[in-house]
């Protein structure tokens, strides 16, 4: 078992953590991995980060995937609340997001058991097909939980802030 923490120095933090069976793993091609290594060598995967300017300063969590075999063990929900500690308590950030498929019921499921909020839809978000829900919740930073009022009407992705 090992746990690995990369910080990118510059004002985007990387978090990467997995647990896997081997003292060695290459993250060359995220997707691809998430795909095929999940199936032999590791047991669960998270990438996040934090990122944004202002009050939009927060943690993102970038990709969060169990193997099957791990799952309804409370890892997803521990590697979670990792990142909400690190988001809210040293970076000090407003609140944490992510993106799910507007379809991915388990995982939405999931995200409201963990206090997340649809903060907003994002039109034709995944290939330019299905719909994506930006999800989040606030930190202790927000004392009014200002990040997480719904927004009233969809967005198209190029609607997105990407910093
Ligand atoms: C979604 C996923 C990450 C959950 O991982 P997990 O380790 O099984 O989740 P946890 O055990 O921490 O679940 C915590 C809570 O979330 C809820 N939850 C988790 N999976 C759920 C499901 N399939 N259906 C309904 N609720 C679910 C439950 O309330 C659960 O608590 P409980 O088991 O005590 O009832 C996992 O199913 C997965 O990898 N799915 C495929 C990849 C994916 O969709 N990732 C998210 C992309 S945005």
């Amino acid at each position: 078992m090992s746990e690995n923490l990369v910080i990118n120095p510059a004002s985007c933090h990387f978090i990467l953590i997995c647990i896997h069976h081997f003292n060695f793993v290459t993250y060359r091609s995220f997707n691809f991995l998430n795909q095929i290594l999940l199936q032999f060598l590791v047991h669960y995967f998270f990438m996040g980060k934090v990122e944004g300017q202002g009050e939009s300063w927060h943690g993102h969590v970038t990709a969060v995937t169990v193997a099957p075999e791990f799952r309804r063990q409370q890892l997803a929900k521990k590697l979670m609340h990792l990142l909400e500690d690190i988001s809210d308590k040293i970076d000090k950030a407003y609140f944490v997001d992510l993106f799910v498929r507007a379809s991915n019921t388990p995982a939405i499921k999931m995200y409201e058991k963990l206090g997340y909020v649809i903060y907003r839809r994002v039109l034709r978000y995944y290939s330019g097909e299905e719909d994506g829900l930006d999800m989040r919740k606030a930190l202790s930073r927000d004392v009014e939980k200002k990040s997480i009022i719904p927004l009233k009407r969809p967005v198209t992705p190029d609607e997105l802030e990407y910093d």
